[in-house]
């Protein structure tokens, strides 16, 4: 896809992930990278309403190039498309279901959902936790940092997901099974669980790798 195309493919998706609920007001963000920087959603900017001609265009370094002034979160997305040199998107919700799951105290840090179904092992994998820092620090990014190189899939505390993909497009697959996944933990909470087994996950890793 050339620049326009992946433009209008983010408004397409922001809206969509808008419609549906799993973005409100001006919460999440969207990237792409480019051979030479990244597309970056505008801060404070609706994932509903993106104009794609004023979506930030950053260089390689994380300036903006054009358009209007980029999310207080591209710290955060360039720490790790940085971290994962095969990600070619990343999506940051604040989707009701997995904010919930990031406020509970006494998930797993390491593997923050039981292993319940089989799409929440192969699309989300290992969910890490990242601890709290307020949004837009660069401490947040740091955090982040630490975890990218083995998760491309992380839940900030008391905050929301963040997901890589290799393609916007399976970043956002990803980033909605999460909400799915965290939706049905919800569900689940109380209930005697029927886990997947150690064997069942790893024989989803073997058949369905990365
Ligand atoms: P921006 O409006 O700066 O992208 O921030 C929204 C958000 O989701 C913060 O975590």
């Amino acid at each position: 896809m050339n620049e326009d195309a992946l433009r209008e493919h983010i408004a397409l998706i922001g809206k969509s992930l808008y419609d549906r609920g799993l973005a409100h007001g001006s919460a999440g963000n969207i990237s792409v990278r480019l051979a030479d920087g990244w597309l970056m959603t505008p801060t404070n900017s609706c994932l509903g309403r993106l104009d794609p001609a004023r979506i930030s265009r950053l260089d390689a370094g994380g300036k903006l190039l054009s358009g209007d002034p980029p999310s207080k979160e591209t710290f955060l997305h360039i720490a790790m498309y940085q971290e994962r040199a095969a990600a070619g998107a990343v999506v940051h919700l604040h989707s009701a279901h997995a904010v919930a799951v990031s406020c509970i105290a006494d998930v797993d840090p390491g593997d923050v959902f039981p292993p319940i179904t089989a799409y929440a092992i192969m699309q989300v994998g290992k969910l890490a936790l990242v601890p709290y820092f307020p949004p837009g620090d660069q401490t947040l990014a740091d955090a982040v940092r630490k975890l990218a190189r083995r998760h491309h899939a992380v839940l900030l505390a008391n905050h929301g997901p963040v997901v890589a993909g290799a393609t916007l497009e399976a970043a956002v697959n990803a980033i909605e099974e999460l909400e799915q996944t965290a939706k049905l933990v919800l569900l689940l909470r109380g209930q005697p669980v029927r886990a997947l087994t150690a064997e069942q996950v790893a024989e989803l890793n073997r058949r369905f790798p990365g």
